[in-house]
């Protein structure tokens, strides 16, 4: 197979999908991004506009927005996003049935030699490649929110993927200017979710015991581990229906202070309320 990457589809104009999309034109890709609806694929665009608009403003970006913009076109056609590319990425919403059907149509439309990926962060690529007649061509890549600003990306080989294709995305990954690690073994959550919803859900348990102040175990990860955010202000950022999900897919078990929020519909920062009050309270504050 011809391996080198030249194009590629986006599939889902979501936090995922934008962002992906924004990473693969700042490297200079002519990216197709493809939503289901015309509003979603406006919102993922403007999104794409704002945060270029930041990298600018903050010199984190070495071209014009503009330039960068100029390389990503929109669609909701399915069939004409991926009919021409040599790479797809799904981000569709984490749903195994959603996205074995979008995998379905993929395999369809797009030519033979196209590598189809899955930016899933919860479910095997296996499941999701089933669903193609050509699994061999289906690996994950796994990017972290936000795409612009993490540095890794994993890169998942299914049970039957193709050894060239996972090299291809590796080498892809690469030329983001991002870190690719292998992911040899095709478990759900990979390697980072493996590690990071425990180290969520054990501080979720503390709460439960009503041992702990949220805010003093943010600080202890943030001041003594180093880390970007505690485990609390993390879950609020990507959005607690999000780790429930993930969770209870698995049978995995969720702490009450999670599930009871979720119930709330206290999403995190997209509805205002989480574990810290964005709207009313003053947002993350440990300091
Ligand atoms: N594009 C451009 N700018 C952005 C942005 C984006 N997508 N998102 C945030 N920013 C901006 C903010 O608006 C803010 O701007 P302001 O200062 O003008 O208000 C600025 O970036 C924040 O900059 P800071 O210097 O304060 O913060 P950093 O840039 O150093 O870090 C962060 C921000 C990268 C979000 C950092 O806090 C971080 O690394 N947090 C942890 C994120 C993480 O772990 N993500 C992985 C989650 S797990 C996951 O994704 C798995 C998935 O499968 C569910």
């Amino acid at each position: 197979m011809d391996a080198e990457i030249e194009s590629l589809a986006v599939l889902g104009a979501g936090s995922m999908g934008h962002g992906i999309a924004e990473v693969a034109a700042i490297a200079g890709y002519d990216v197709v991004m493809r939503d289901i609806e015309e509003d979603l694929v406006e919102e993922g665009y403007d999104n794409i506009e704002w945060s270029l608009g930041k990298l600018a403003e903050k010199d984190q970006i070495d071209q014009e927005p503009e330039e960068v913009l100029a390389r990503i076109s929109t669609t909701v056609d399915l069939e004409a996003a991926v009919e021409d590319v040599d790479l797809v990425i799904e981000a569709a919403p984490e749903d195994l049935e959603i996205k074995r059907d979008v995998f379905a149509d993929v395999d369809a439309a797009a030519g033979p030699e196209t590598i189809m990926a899955t930016n899933t962060s919860s479910l095997r690529v296996s499941d999701i490649a089933e669903a193609t007649d050509r699994p061999e061509y289906v690996c994950g890549m796994h990017f972290f929110n936000p795409p612009v600003k993490m540095d890794l990306v994993e890169v998942v080989s299914g049970e039957k993927t193709k050894a060239e294709v996972v090299d291809a995305g590796i080498e892809f990954v690469e030329s983001l200017d991002k870190t690719p690690i292998r992911v040899r073994k095709d478990v759900p959550q990979f390697v980072v979710n493996n590690v990071l919803t425990p180290f969520m859900g054990e501080a979720g348990y503390m709460l439960d015991e009503g041992d702990v102040e949220i805010q003093d175990v943010d600080a202890a990860m943030v001041f003594q581990r180093g880390y970007p955010m505690g485990p609390f202000e993390l879950n609020d950022f990507g959005g607690l229906d999000i780790f429930y999900h993930s969770r209870e897919q698995w049978d995995d078990p969720v702490p009450e202070s999670i599930e009871s929020r979720v119930e709330n519909d206290d999403l995190g920062r997209k509805t205002g309320k989480g574990f810290y009050d964005y709207e009313d309270g003053e947002g993350v504050n440990y300091e």
